[in-house]
Parts: C-alpha cells; structure tokens; sequence
C-alpha cells in the first residue's frame, strides 16, 4: 500500500491549478445514463472515485473511456444500458454509487443498487433518496442487501426532505427530469455541485429551475440529448491547498476556481489569520504568522463544508488561542484527531465538538489515514509538523485527491510518495 512521506518545515508558495470537482463528476457521470447520446466530461479529475463509478458504469454495460488524446476528458455513452444491477463490490467502495438508481429508474424503468451500508464517517442513511423516488411513483423493495426501485413509469411528484443531502436531491433530480409531469423539490440541498449537475441537465435538454436554492422545480421531459461540459473547479481541493498555505505560513495561490463557490472556506480561512485575495479564477492566501483561534461550525452549503473540516482543525492546532470546531452535518467525523494528537496538537472532543488549544508546533510521526478528508488534514499536519510524518493508508486520499502529493511539491513541499 502506498504511503505519503512528509518532511515538514517548508514555507508554501507559488501558483497551482485547481482539479475539476470529484463529487460533481460523480453526479456527472450517473447522468450519462440518462441518453443514448455521448456525454463528454471534460476536466476530470483522474481519482479513485472516478474509476470505481467508471466500473460502476461498465458492470451497467455502459460505454465509459478516457478521451485518447486528452487524460482529463471521459467520454460516456449510455447507447444501451444492458444490466440495471450495481454490484455490492464496488458500491461498498464508494456510496456515491448510490447515485445511478435514479438514473435507472427513469432510463429502464428499475433499477437495483446494493445497499451501501455503514461507513466510517457516520451511519449514513439513503432514505432520503428512497423516499423522493417513492413519490414519484418507484416501488421500492429491500431484496439480500440490494435496493431494487422500479417504475413502469415516473410520474412528478412534490418531494419534501426532512434532511438537507445532496446526492439525495441529485438522485431525485436525475429521476425527475424524465417523470411524467412536474417535481417540486423542497429543502433541496444548495450546494454547487447540485446546480452543476442542473446545468448539465438542462444542457441535454431537461427543464429544470431553482437549482441552488431551496426549491427546485423540474418539469419532465420525453428523452434527452449528449453533453458536452467542463467540469468546475474542485472547491475542497482548492480550500486544501489554500490550507496548506496557512498551515505552513506561505504564500499560495490556486487557480480554476470559482471563488464565490468558497464563500464560507475563505471566510474562515481569512478569520484564522490568512489574508486571501481573490483576482478572477485565482484564489491566493498570505500567512506570515501562526493561525488565530476561530469557532467553526460545519453546515449545509452555503455554511462552512464538512469536508473541509479536517484541513482547517489541523490549521487551528497551531493557533495562538483556543478553538472550537462543531461537526453538524456527519457523526463521527472526528478520526483524525487521535492522529493529530500523537503529533502533538492538544483536542478534546465533547460530542459533536472538538475542542483545539493551539499548541507551538507539531512533531512528525507515523500516522494512519482513516477517510479521505481526515488524511488531507493529516498531510497538512505534516507539512506544518518538526520531522518526518508518514501518511498510511493513503489510498483514501487517492479516492478524491489527484496527485496531491505533485501539486504540493510545486509548492516546494518536501513530500513523496513511496509506492508498495
Ligand atoms: C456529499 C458529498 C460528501 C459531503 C456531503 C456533505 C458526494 C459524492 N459526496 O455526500 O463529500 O461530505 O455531501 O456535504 O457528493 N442523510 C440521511 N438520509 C439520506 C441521506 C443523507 O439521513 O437519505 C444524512 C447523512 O447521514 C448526513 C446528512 O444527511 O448526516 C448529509 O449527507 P448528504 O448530503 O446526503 O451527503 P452525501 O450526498 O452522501
């Protein structure tokens, strides 16, 4: 297994350019079951994630390459979608996979998923999703572990989240567009990767409205076209890097954003001591002294992402001053403080809090990545940290991350990746 070596201690500076969104290219890509037509993906970040569904895709018979000439550019056509089944060895992989019931749903008529299950960050249920196909007219069955939904056909229906999540609202879209009729989607999740996913679909010819806020309206239509779309800049990424900066008192910019997407990031970013300039597509943040304690809430876009937590809580263990940081949004996603704490920064968790007293500095040590955010958090550790950290398990980080490893080294960290 692949392992990432940090030696910490370097200021980062210089430019890099941002990936495009992993969790949007997920959504993406499920949506290209919805035509016969060719959907081109293009900006697509070469992740684990991405292979699985392209996996996911392929055991559904579908036609899913990389471009020849371009290694950034998928190209997927759905001509014929031979088998609804998604089988329980890659869906265990990766819950976004939950996102093709939809889809087959509305493209097949049935659809059958494995269930996800549990996983480490949180129980994580999918009855959200089942419940907004449910109300368009899906009958759904729990059959030895898979969820099967079917549906001679989908009639629009309103659908009223009790809880704000997104592949929900997006698999209850992706059934929508091709129902009968019109949906109205109430507490729909607001975040980017939503309205992505609308944009794309009104680009193969769906009606779809409201994208982004709370209410979406989606008014169905007969059959849709190909696409051809630029996937946006990978806003977690982005804050990431912008972290990192922080965490090592730098100088770092990131191109390919979308700022206005990372409202709540940079404003946290700037409250912890960053001094953040935005100039078009670049993002850039200064750090000439150690991070200031903050209070930071995650919270459903547009509040402070959940998936951003880990990177910002390592920023506030060097902190003059005390923190405390509130997850909201999953349970038990605080598994990487343990590993933090054996570098030396001081938390106390209570519940849904953790609580931060800025300590002077880190010191490397081995460390064991335990989900795909919290080890982003453990690589900026080591970036921060006096000696050499060695980041286990770092396949974790390859599910969302592409290369991180690279994009920090042309920040001049001292970091590899030893294979094996
Ligand atoms: C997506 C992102 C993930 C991010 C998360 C929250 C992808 C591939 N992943 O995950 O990176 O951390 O949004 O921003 O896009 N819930 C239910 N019932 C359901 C569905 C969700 O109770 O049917 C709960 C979850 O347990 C969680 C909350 O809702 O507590 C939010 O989850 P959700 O927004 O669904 O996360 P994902 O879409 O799975």
């Amino acid at each position: 297994m692949d392992r990432i070596v940090v030696r910490g201690g370097r200021r980062l500076e210089g430019e890099v350019r941002a990936s495009g969104s992993k969790n949007a290219t997920l959504a993406l890509m499920a949506a290209a079951l919805l035509t016969d037509r060719e959907s081109v993906l293009r900006g697509v970040p070469r992740v684990r994630d991405v292979g699985t569904m392209m996996k996911i895709l392929g055991a559904l018979g579908v036609a899913c390459e990389w471009d020849a000439d371009d290694e950034h550019v998928l190209r997927i056509r759905a001509g014929r979608v031979s088998n609804p089944e998604a089988p329980y060895d890659l869906v265990r992989q990766m819950r976004a996979s939950f996102l093709v019931l939809g889809p087959l749903v509305a493209r097949l008529g049935t659809g059958r998923v494995s269930e996800p299950g549990g996983c480490a960050i949180g129980v994580r249920p999918v009855d959200q999703h089942l419940k907004g196909l449910e109300a368009l007219g899906a009958k759904i069955r729990l059959d030895h572990g898979y969820v099967e939904a079917s549906a001679a056909t989908l009639t629009g229906a309103r659908v009223a989240f009790d809880v704000s999540t997104v592949n929900g609202t997006q698999n209850v879209m992706m059934a929508a567009v091709l129902a009968r009729g019109r949906t109205i989607i109430e507490n729909a999740a607001r975040e980017p990767e939503v309205a992505e996913l609308a944009q794309v679909l009104c680009a193969m010819g769906a009606h779809v409205h409201g994208a982004g806020s709370d209410r979406i309206e989606i008014e169905g239509v007969e059959s849709l076209g190909g696409v051809d779309h630029t996937v946006w800049g990978d806003r977690i990424e982005i804050g990431t890097l912008l972290a990192a900066g922080l965490v090592t008192r730098g100088d770092v910019t990131v191109r390919g954003a979308d700022p206005g997407l990372l409202d709540a990031t940079l404003e946290k970013l700037r409250e912890a001591g960053g001094d953040v300039d935005v100039q078009g597509d670049a993002i850039r943040l200064r750090a000439d002294a150690p991070p200031r304690g903050i209070k930071l809430v995650t919270a459903p876009y547009p509040g402070f992402p959940t998936d951003m937590q880990a990177q910002l809580m390592t920023a506030l263990t060097l902190a003059d001053g005390s923190s405390v940081v509130t997850e909201t949004v999953f349970e038990n996603r605080f598994m990487h403080v343990p590993e933090l704490v054996r570098m030396g920064a001081d938390i106390e968790v209570a519940g849904r809090a953790a609580h931060v007293r800025g300590v002077g500095g880190l010191s490397g040590a081995p460390v064991m990545a335990t989900d795909l955010r919290a080890s982003a958090g453990l690589i900026l550790a080591g970036l921060a940290a006096e000696g050499e950290t060695v980041v286990n398990r770092v396949y974790h980080i390859d599910r969302g991350y592409e290369r991180i490893e690279d994009k920090l080294r042309r920040l001049g960290a001292e970091i590899r990746r030893e294979e094996g």
